[in-house]
């Protein structure tokens, strides 16, 4: 297995340096070491169960490491009391894995919570910054619809605008294009691929869906037993000789799994 390091000297935006974690006796985190780098998108890849939105939380202190560091921009910040992580936190965009729209409020009201919260931010600003991200994610008619009445693919995008509001510098896709058919998860990848291009936000993508991977990756890097055990460009990870990489990757079951099967 190889872990390619990153070209340049750049400061990465997010460093993970030793990361270790675990519920009780299940270790989930076993020594992560990750660099992201600036205005690219990296896409984590790895078996359910495996950590990948466990190593999301750790990002915005939703969780902290047992041990190992992890450092926004060269500073460290998973040490930081509550009230100094909250401005960090203003900079990431978390699109979470179910979605979690507010089911009381219609679709304009979920995109202006965060603005609501931050406080100082006009009216006038606030409809049109509901006006602006709902128009980015194609969704421009559907202000005042409930999110019930909306299509899983349509919540992933007021999810995904709501995300965006606060305009951050990075955003956290945690199973993006999951339960969608194949045409409503491409226009979540184009809209990846939009974010990364126009607004030159850093994206880090967690996904089993290979299509959308090689689509909008620049990196992709794949966690497994508690560790980084590749990074590479899609290319790279196509080419990988490692057997339990191409597994993944091709969606093939293991002998032990195959076996597992016959015996029932
Ligand atoms: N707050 C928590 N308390 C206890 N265990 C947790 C907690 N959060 C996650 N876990 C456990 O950590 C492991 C990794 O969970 P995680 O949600 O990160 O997996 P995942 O890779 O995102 O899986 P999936 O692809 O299914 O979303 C799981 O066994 C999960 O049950
Ligand atoms: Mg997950």
């Amino acid at each position: 297995m190889s872990i390619t390091s990153q070209n340049s000297s750049d400061v990465p935006v997010i460093r993970f340096e030793n990361v270790h974690k675990r519920f009780g006796s299940l270790v989930v985190l076993n020594g992560v070491d990750l660099d992201i780098p600036a205005d690219q998108t990296t896409v984590v890849i790895g078996p359910s169960g495996t950590g990948k939105s466990v190593l999301l939380k750790h990002i915005v202190g939703l969780l902290r490491p047992d041990s190992g560091h992890v450092y926004f921009h060269g500073r460290r910040i998973d040490n930081l009391p509550e009230k100094e992580f909250e401005p960090i936190r203003k900079r990431f965009g978390f699109l979470f894995q179910q979605s979690a729209l507010f089911d009381s409020m219609d679709v304009g009201e979920n995109i202006a919570f965060p603005l609501r919260q931050e406080g100082g931010i006009s009216e006038a600003q606030i409809i049109e910054t509901i006006h602006e991200k709902l128009s980015i994610v194609g969704l421009a008619a559907s202000e005042r619809k409930m999110p019930a009445d909306l299509s899983g693919g349509q919540r992933k995008r007021v999810a995904l605008a709501r995300a965006m509001a606060m305009n951050p510098e990075v955003l956290l896709y945690d199973e993006p294009t999951t339960g969608l058919d194949p045409i409503r998860a491409d226009v979540i990848n184009e809209l990846i691929l939009k974010l990364q291009k126009q607004f030159k936000v850093t994206g880090i993508v967690v996904t089993h869906d290979m299509a959308s991977a090689f689509k909008v990756a620049d990196h992709i890097v794949m966690l497994l037993h508690g560790k980084i055990v590749y990074r590479g460009t899609a290319d790279e990870i196509r080419a990988c000789p490692d057997p339990e990489v191409q597994r993944f990757i091709q969606g093939r079951a293991s002998e032990a799994e195959l076996d597992a099967l016959d015996r029932l």
